[in-house]
């Protein structure tokens, strides 16, 4: 399969390539390389990529309509796993305008190329378990959950997302899989989230932030566990458009958080501690049971073993990269 991966110079990006390419697939990436995060270790996943025969790369920014167009117009892209996007809750707050322009406008250039380009069988995009708003988290989250109280402009973006292709599929017939990730974590991870900023404190002996603890549950979810799955749902595409969780489907709070980075750094964290922020929602938790039938999803990383790889990569990392 000749794949176009956006946002490969991402976090999730990185490592689907990765795979698709061990996997003996053809990896046209694309990404705009913005400097939400350290530029450094986007050109460093890229460079790992760039290594392989069967990847080619393309710098352009989704969001402009002519580029994909004029970069692949004589490509014969018959699969689509559209990662890129601005990233990140808290940030919309400061930035709304990049969401829009990365998440909706560039969702939109991803259906039109796909609309136009007839070859694409099949179109996966990565949405996220922010759609789902606040709401007790006493059972996991279902696909089939109303989902029209987005906590934050992220997660009204990767909302619009989803509804630009609810109608591209209806309109055109275009296969869609939407993949809504549950807190994404693992080497290469990204800079900007909770795990990667309390090791980077601890490490350097400063105190951490903790915001509303004693509520906070999240269902991290490691990379590998994620990727293992995404070549068999890019294999398979639904009449139509499909949503599907992918979670760890087994939260944690903060706390655990906390511990398991205290235990991999050996070393105690000092805490301050904040209320809720505005834009964040308390509790996330993924009902897997969909992905789990249709393609055996079944995550196996517990938070303490995810986060002792991540702290490993981390110390390699910045001793390369000081
Ligand atoms: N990591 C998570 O926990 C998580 C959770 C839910 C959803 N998601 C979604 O999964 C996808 C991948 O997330 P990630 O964690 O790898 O984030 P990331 O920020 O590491 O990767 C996104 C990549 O997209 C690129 N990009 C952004 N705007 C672009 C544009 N207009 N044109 C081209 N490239 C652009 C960025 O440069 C970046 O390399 C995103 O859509 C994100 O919203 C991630």
């Amino acid at each position: 399969m000749d794949i176009l991966v956006t946002g490969v110079a991402g976090f999730i990006g990185f490592h689907a390539a990765k795979r698709l390419l061990a996997n003996g697939h053809t990896v046209i990436g694309v990404d705009s390389l913005n400097d939400y995060y350290s530029l450094e270790l986007k050109q460093a996943r890229l460079a790992h990529l760039k290594s392989e025969p069967d990847f080619k790369f393309h710098h352009l920014d989704i969001s402009e309509k002519r580029a994909l167009k004029s970069a692949l117009g004589e490509s014969k892209v018959t699969h689509i796993l559209h990662l890129a996007a601005q990233a990140g809750v808290r940030y919309s707050l400061e930035n709304p305008h990049s969401y829009i322009q990365s998440n909706v406008m560039g969702h939109l250039n991803i259906l039109e190329f796909a609309r136009h380009s007839g070859n694409v069988q099949h179109l996966a995009y990565a949405s996220s378990s922010s759609v789902y708003g606040e709401r007790e988290a006493r059972t996991g989250f279902k696909e089939s959950d109303p989902v029209r109280e987005p906590a934050s402009l992220y997660a009204a973006t990767k909302l619009s997302g989803e509804m630009l292709s609810e109608s591209y599929a209806r309109l055109y017939g275009i296969p869609q899989t939407g993949l809504r990730f549950f807190t994404v974590y693992g080497p290469w991870g990204r800079p900007d989230m909770a795990y990667w900023i309390f090791t980077q404190k601890i490490l350097e002996g400063e105190p951490i932030t903790l915001y509303a603890p004693d509520l906070m549950r999240r269902d991290f979810t490691y990379v590998d566990d994620i990727v293992d799955v995404l070549p068999k749902i890019l294999t398979k595409a639904p009449m139509g458009h499909a949503i599907y969780n992918l979670g760890n489907s087994a939260p944690n709070t903060l706390y655990d958080l906390v511990n398991s980075v205290e235990t991999a750094c050996g070393q105690k964290a000092e805490t301050i501690i904040k209320p809720q922020q505005a834009g964040d929602v308390r509790s996330t938790f993924a009902d897997i049971s969909a992905a789990k039938r249709d393609f055996g999803f079944a995550p196996k990383t517990k938070l303490e073993d995810g986060i002792a790889q991540f702290v490993d990569w981390y110390r390699e990392w910045k001793r390369e990269n000081p």
